[in-house]
């Protein structure tokens, strides 16, 4: 279900999008448009614009833009609902009750109720954090270091000594056994009946990118086992999809993200200032969690600890945040065990430098592995040439692999030729699965961002008519939706053109009336193409060109398409192309002016 395009209109046009993203952007007034840091990728002069005329934004160097409905949808990651109902909130319009189908509501309300729940037993946890009886929980958090902020902002809690307390609590809030049950904050017992699964711990609330708290992570106080109890997967809780802190790090405008093992690491790290810092959920690393990494950032620095079982967790998630297209470091913390440790005993900077020092992926990789072998023996010196030429030969880049071949014959005293010659030798063979097929989908991205000459005639169009919204009925006679061959830019033209037929032309709208978020970015790109020409003829003139080039390129197409035998069809295109001559020397004087 969506909701009808007079309501997405009615709520986009009560939001002005200077203010909305004035709100997560410090934005400067240049000319009609204003201009800042863009949020989506890192830069230090401001390439990221927001047209109040359009009610669209649009950064030249990341090519991110959109309406303002978009922009939440990117910079928060909701869905295009969630963007909906903030921005109606924020102007004080009602929504109608999406309608589902009956088993879509009753899942959504039965997920509603367990957030709800999670949220109320947060609530409580840091209630009793800071009460009398939580004395004990204080003191335990204070003596490992954190401050009260710290606490705050991660919405630390205490659970008393009571087994029961909680579930009193939620059972007065009037929550039934079933749905208790279901939220894995209870253990039931034929005859003992209800408790707690929490209690005589500090509780850590873990947090989806959103800020909801969807399970716990609670913390004996001393040396007791386990060490961690966590909530088990639930309706709302899924480990291998969420990540410890990134609700927070995901807005900390830092050049990477760090990611760890343990709450107190992310929660340390956060004090000392690095609040890029996410943890995953006390297993390994998931492709899910990789790709959720790779929404928000290219490089990623893998902190574990460097005892047997963090290596092969490093050696795990290596790979997999390759294949989301992630830059990796690996930072090395010796002689201390985790960030957290580090940072007690050497404090920030020199943590800082740490990170400075990580080490890239790849060659950690390699050093992993000659630890591996005896290279006092001819024969281990051997395996791990021929492993290492192996795992060179997986960059299809020639100017990357050559880069770390280089490296790694410096590293390890081999000569350059040698391994090349090994690599070339593999590569004949054909036996080595590439880097390059692992990760497709950046391919495909980079293929879509080159545009032909001929898509950026019928961009250039598009910008000018929202530009110039006047020049559309002038060059009307000329000009018509399908000469455009691009199918996304002829169905943009068709809703300009129906839009001029209505008397008022809105890119926001045409935006929004494309539903999923890589559409309206690229439609939002066709409403920013270029304009280097100001003076008026130079315009007249290219005005007069893409006109033609346009038609021309369209007339090719369907005489390339025609069956052989239609005769009649073809002369037609002939006649059309005589028109168009025509039109080349006698192209009327188009007034422009916004
Ligand atoms: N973990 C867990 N259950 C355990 C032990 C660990 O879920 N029984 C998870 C937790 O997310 C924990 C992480 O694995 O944060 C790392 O564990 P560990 O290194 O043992 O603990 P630390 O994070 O160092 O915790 P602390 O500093 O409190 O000892
Ligand atoms: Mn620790």
């Amino acid at each position: 279900m969506r909701y009808s395009d007079e309501l997405v209109e009615e709520v986009r046009t009560r939001s002005n999008i200077v203010d909305v993203v004035s709100q997560y952007v410090k934005l400067q007034r240049r000319g009609s448009n204003y201009f800042g840091l863009c949020p989506f990728h890192n830069e230090k002069s401001p390439s990221f614009s927001v047209s109040p005329g359009k009610q669209i934004y649009y950064c030249f160097g990341c090519g991110a833009g959109g309406s303002v409905i978009t922009f939440l949808m990117q910079y928060e990651n909701y869905t295009f609902q969630e963007a909906m109902k903030t921005l109606a909130d924020r102007a004080g319009i009602q929504l109608p009750e999406i309608e589902y189908s009956r088993e879509a509501k009753a899942e959504a309300d039965r997920k509603a109720v367990l957030l709800e729940i999670n949220k109320k037993a947060a609530r409580f946890y840091y209630a009793q954090l800071r009460s009398p009886q939580g004395e004990q929980g204080m003191h335990y958090l204070k003596g490992r270091g954190l401050s009260s902020e710290i606490m705050q902002k991660f919405g630390l809690g205490y659970a008393g000594k009571y087994n029961t307390s909680l579930y009193q609590y939620l059972k007065k809030e009037g929550y039934n056994d079933e749905l208790l049950k279901e939220s894995g904050l209870f253990s039931m017992d034929e005859r003992r009946g209800v408790s707690d699964k929490f209690w005589n711990r500090v509780m850590f609330p873990i947090m989806d990118a959103n800020s909801r708290v969807i399970g716990f992570g609670g913390r004996v106080m001393g040396d007791g086992k386990p060490k961690y109890l966590n909530s088990p997967e639930t309706r709302i809780f899924d480990k291998s999809r969420n990540l410890y802190g990134l609700n927070i790090a995901r807005s900390s405008r830092k050049k990477n993200l760090i990611i760890c093992e343990g709450y107190m690491d992310v929660i340390s790290m956060h004090q000392a200032g690095f609040n890029n810092a996410v943890a995953s959920l006390g297993t390994a690393l998931t492709s899910q969690q990789a790709s959720l990494l790779k929404r928000y950032t290219d490089d990623v620095l893998i902190i574990y600890d460097m005892d047997g079982a963090g290596v092969r967790a490093a050696l795990r998630a290596i790979p997999m945040l390759r294949t989301a297209g992630l830059r990796t470091k690996v930072v090395d913390l010796k002689p201390h065990k985790d960030p957290d440790e580090f940072i007690q005993a050497l404090g920030r900077e020199a943590f800082e430098e740490r990170l400075e020092k990580a080490e890239n992926s790849f060659l950690f990789e390699i050093r992993m592995l000659y630890e591996e072998y005896d290279m006092s023996d001819p024969q281990g010196k051997t395996d791990f040439f021929h492993k290492t030429a192996e795992r060179l030969l997986r960059f299809e880049d020639e100017i990357e692999r050559n880069s770390y071949v280089e490296s790694v014959s410096r590293i390890y005293g081999i000569s350059q030729e040698m391994l090349q010659q090994q690599i070339r030798k593999l590569a004949m063979k054909g036996t080595a699965v590439s880097y390059q097929e692992q990760r497709e989908d950046r391919t495909s991205k980079r293929k879509r961002e080159k545009v032909s000459g001929a898509d950026q005639a019928q961009k250039l169009m598009l910008t000018w008519i929202s530009n110039y919204p006047g020049i559309l009925s002038q060059l009307k006679p000329y000009l018509k939706p399908e000469h455009f061959s691009n199918p996304l830019y002829r169905e943009v033209a068709e809703l300009l053109f129906s839009q001029l037929e209505k008397g008022e032309i809105s890119p926001a709208r045409i935006i929004d009336h494309f539903e999923d978020g890589e559409t309206q970015t690229e439609v939002a790109g066709v409403f920013h193409a270029r304009l280097e020409l100001e003076n008026p003829e130079a315009m007249q003139k290219a005005l007069r060109d893409v006109v033609c080039s346009l038609r021309e390129s369209s007339i090719n197409t369907r005489i390339a398409e025609m069956p052989v035998n239609d005769l009649a069809g073809l002369q037609k295109l002939v006649q059309e192309k005589k028109e168009l001559e025509q039109l080349r020397f006698q192209f009327p004087v188009i007034e422009i002016n916004t």
